[in-house]
């Protein structure tokens, strides 16, 4: 199956973005580089980790409350899915929601996409599927489809949403608004506020695949930039910063050292950190607010008992 592919992903925006990031006093990596190959398939398994009750809380949500999100949700529908990952969670609403005539899966780790897009091609033989391997924080075009379309729903599952600083979440959503348009509509997840024991659990597994995720950033990098960032050297660290409501994803230097990339040199002291990704946690007012500001109404929120996670259908208002 062709996925058209966006220029932002080669490797000059690589290069551009990693050497930015470290150059920072505070060092930092964007977590949109943790998403190679390899990369996708830990992440498949973090969702699948006892520890990691986001995946599945959101899918219990979903499944529960499918003909009412089918019914908001109304006919013609062109479905346009930002990191879309392995594309699981969109089986559900296919299955129940007949109006999906064209699904557009756009994510930045190209293979996996084309992996995942052609096996719902396959499953879905009425659906219009058209993938695109873009980086989504970075202008890039929507396709036009072939098949008739009365309504655009972005679908942005997983609380990839809690990744993005509330100022640069707020300028997303904005752009969301725009490529929804009139009579479109955002079907999100949010992560919710909650006990500081449970999210620290949940990005500190037992089995440390979260640990091994969070490195393979460092392997990407050495693979496509030729660095030689020393795994060995670096550790996993992520706690919930109760203040800020995220919860950090960091790799912390063992040593003093130095890792080189294309000419340049970057020095790490013992216990140095680069911050590689940031998870919002919300409360319900504080992601109307949000979506308000952006120019979305909140039109219906579904949540688990235990309130641990939200997955919510915003209009937008033009
Ligand atoms: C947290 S995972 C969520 C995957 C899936 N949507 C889910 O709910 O399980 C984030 C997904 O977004 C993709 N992604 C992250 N940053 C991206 C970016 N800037 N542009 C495009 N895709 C991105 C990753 O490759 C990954 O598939």
């Amino acid at each position: 199956m062709e996925v058209k592919k966006a220029d932002s992903t080669g490797i000059k925006s690589m290069y551009a973005d990693v050497i930015e990031g470290l150059s920072k006093s505070r060092k930092e990596l964007p977590s949109k580089y943790f998403y190679d190959e390899r990369g996708s398939e830990l992440f498949e398994e973090i969702c699948n980790l006892e520890e990691y009750y986001i995946t599945r809380t959101e899918l219990e949500i979903m499944k529960e409350n499918i003909s009412d999100i089918s019914e908001i949700l109304g006919k013609k529908l062109m479905f346009i899915e930002y990191g879309s990952g392995s594309s699981e969670k969109i089986k559900i609403i296919l299955d129940q929601v007949k109006g999906i005539n064209v699904y557009v899966p756009i994510d930045i780790s190209c293979r996996h996409l084309a992996k995942s897009a052609a096996q719902i091609a396959s499953e879905y033989n009425h659906l219009e599927v058209i993938p695109v391997c873009a980086d989504y924080s970075k202008p890039f075009e929507i396709p036009e489809p072939k098949s008739e379309i009365k309504h655009r729903i972005v679908y942005f599952p997983g609380s990839t949403i809690g990744n993005f600083h509330p100022q640069d979440a707020r300028v997303f959503l904005e752009k969301i608004v725009k490529v929804a348009g009139e009579n479109g509509g955002l079907l999100i997840g949010v992560d919710l506020k909650k006990n500081k024991t449970i999210l620290d659990k949940a990005y500190n597994d037992a089995r440390g695949v979260t640990a091994e995720f969070n490195l393979n950033q460092l392997m990407h990098i050495n693979r496509e930039l030729g660095s030689n960032f020393n795994l060995d050297k670096f550790k996993h660290k992520a706690f919930y910063n109760e203040e800020k409501g995220r919860v950090e994803m960091h790799l912390e230097s063992l040593d003093d050292q130095r890792v080189k990339l294309n000419g340049k040199v970057f020095d790490f002291s013992r216990g140095e950190r680069i911050w590689t990704e940031s998870s919002y946690k919300y409360s319900l007012k504080e992601f109307e607010q949000l979506a308000q500001s952006a120019g979305f109404r909140v039109r219906k929120v579904w949540t688990d008992e235990k309130e641990l996670f939200s997955v919510q259908y915003l209009e937008c208002f033009l």
